[in-house]
């Protein structure tokens, strides 16, 4: 059967409620599944507001976002949760156990499913130290484990729906560079057939990507594999240095 899981933007323009500026100008891109997109650029550029058109927290002014072939507008919203897992930027753990924590998107996983999910996120050292295991307290915010720790949680969370798209923002960067390698290397393996598409500060995290989109103020102005972009964009050289 065909993979499931392929985003187009087309020609996508978006401005916040009241803004008078647009945001994102003239975006268009494909995400194919079996391949990971990576979106690069500095503080402000827009990739937050750039995923989050995919979910529907918000709808374009103008264009169109797919998922295979339909725009996501013409989708309800439980469709679009099944099939996409976005690991926000400021992941958010709600006061419960981690096993209802990890069981979010999919309340009826196995606990199997939950502990091979928080392998691939190198977070199953952390919830077999205590005794709870699963049943160990987050309080609510997430606020009684570390920022690394709740970033691990809330992709082991997106691991478990096993969706068609995985959007990570910026979900690697509380990370030390070996943990984010070895996660990412785990991920790879899990990952086979999705679409998968990264934001990411380090570019560390994304030189293997398949392609990179470099975006600054809300624009795309280069795009390319790692090499490509060393060679031919002076944004992504910028980047690798600073
Ligand atoms: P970093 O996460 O800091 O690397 O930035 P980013 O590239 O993710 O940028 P983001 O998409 O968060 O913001 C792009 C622009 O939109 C910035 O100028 C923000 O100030 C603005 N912005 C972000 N969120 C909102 C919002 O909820 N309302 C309004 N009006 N503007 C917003
Ligand atoms: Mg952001």
């Amino acid at each position: 059967a065909e993979k499931k899981g392929r985003v187009e933007f087309r020609d996508v323009t978006f401005k916040y409620p009241g803004a008078e500026a647009p945001v994102l100008s003239n975006i268009s891109f494909t995400a194919e599944p079996g391949k990971t997109l990576a979106i690069i650029g500095s503080t402000g550029a827009g990739k937050t507001t750039l995923v989050s058109l995919l979910p529907r927290l918000y709808d374009v002014a103008s264009g169109d976002v797919l998922l295979d072939g339909v725009p996501v507008t013409e989708m309800d919203a439980s469709e679009i949760t099944s099939r996409v897992s976005a690991v926000p930027q400021k992941p958010y753990l709600f006061s419960g156990t981690i096993e209802h924590n990890l069981r979010f998107g999919k309340p009826d996983a196995t606990d199997e499913e939950l502990w091979d999910a928080l392998e691939t996120a190198q977070a199953k050292g952390f919830v077999e130290e205590k005794s709870s295991g699963l049943n160990r307290r987050i309080a609510q915010g997430g606020t009684n484990v570390s920022g690394g720790q709740r970033q691990r949680l809330s992709i082991a969370r997106a691991l478990v729906t096993k969706p068609n798209v995985y959007l990570f923002d910026d979900s690697f960067s509380a990370l030390d560079v070996a943990t984010d390698a070895r996660l990412r290397k785990a991920l790879k393996g899990k990952t086979k057939d999705a679409t998968v598409i990264i934001v990411a500060q380090r570019v560390s995290t994304i030189a293997d990507a398949d392609e990179i989109l470099v975006l600054d103020n809300g624009r795309i102005v280069d795009r390319g594999t790692h090499d490509e972009l060393l060679e031919t964009s002076p944004t992504y050289q910028e980047i690798v240095e600073s």
